[in-house]
């Protein structure tokens, strides 16, 4: 095997192991998780007035967002979720997410917004960014499900060294890893958010 399978195949054991590691957490363990990333988040994230966070709807394990997204709400933020874009397939928008915007399951069978161009906010108008992840590691590496979704969404932003918005990995604390094996398209995190820690890059 040359060495490219050989990162891949050792990218795709992680991503089973943790995957598993997630789906088995109790439904105890998931909803005391999201109350302990609500108040976490609003200790160690400052947001401007009337901010707009993009978020996600929380799938397979991984960390609830639900309860965040209702205080975001109730702060007055403006919450965003992805949409997979209708054409190029393979890269995400961020479509205002309100608590009766009509919803439609992807092709992964993920809900999102049904698309309404006039609500999309461009990646660079969103303040912060919470990204799902599977694996991450003590140098800010993200491992997503293996769709390359967001290092395709943000390839733009990286290079160009943006500033907004702020990337911030959401996850379980057995989520964590010591060193990833990583790829030249990936893009790191600015910081990672679990219910008890948060890791800043
Ligand atoms: N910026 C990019 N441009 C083109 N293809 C990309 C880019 N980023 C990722 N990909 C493709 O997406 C695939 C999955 O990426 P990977 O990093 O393994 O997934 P994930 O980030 O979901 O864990 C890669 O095999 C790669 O071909
Ligand atoms: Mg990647």
């Amino acid at each position: 095997m040359n060495n490219f399978n050989d990162q891949k195949s050792i990218r795709q054991s992680i991503r089973l192991e943790i995957r598993e590691k997630r789906r088995n957490l109790q439904a105890c363990e998931q909803s005391a998780a999201a109350n302990s990333l609500k108040l976490n988040f609003f200790q160690h994230i400052k947001t401007p007035k009337n901010a707009r966070i993009g978020c996600y709807l929380s799938n397979d394990g991984e960390l609830d967002t639900s309860l965040l997204i209702q205080e975001l709400w109730h702060k007055n933020l403006q919450v965003f979720m992805p949409v997979i874009h209708p054409f190029s397939g393979t890269t995400l928008l961020f479509q205002s997410y309100e608590k009766n915007s009509p919803m439609t399951t992807n092709r992964y069978g993920i809900l999102e917004p049904k698309l309404n161009c006039q609500d999309i906010c461009p990646l660079a108008e969103l303040d912060v960014l919470l990204l799902p992840l599977v694996a991450f590691d003590k140098h800010g590496n993200r491992m997503g499900m293996g769709g390359g979704y967001y290092d395709r969404t943000l390839a733009r932003y990286y290079q160009e060294h943006w500033r907004t918005p702020k990337l911030i990995g959401l996850a379980h604390d057995c989520q964590r890893v010591d060193t990833l094996p990583t790829a030249a398209w990936d893009v790191p995190l600015q910081a990672i958010l679990t219910p008890t820690q948060f890791y800043c890059w």
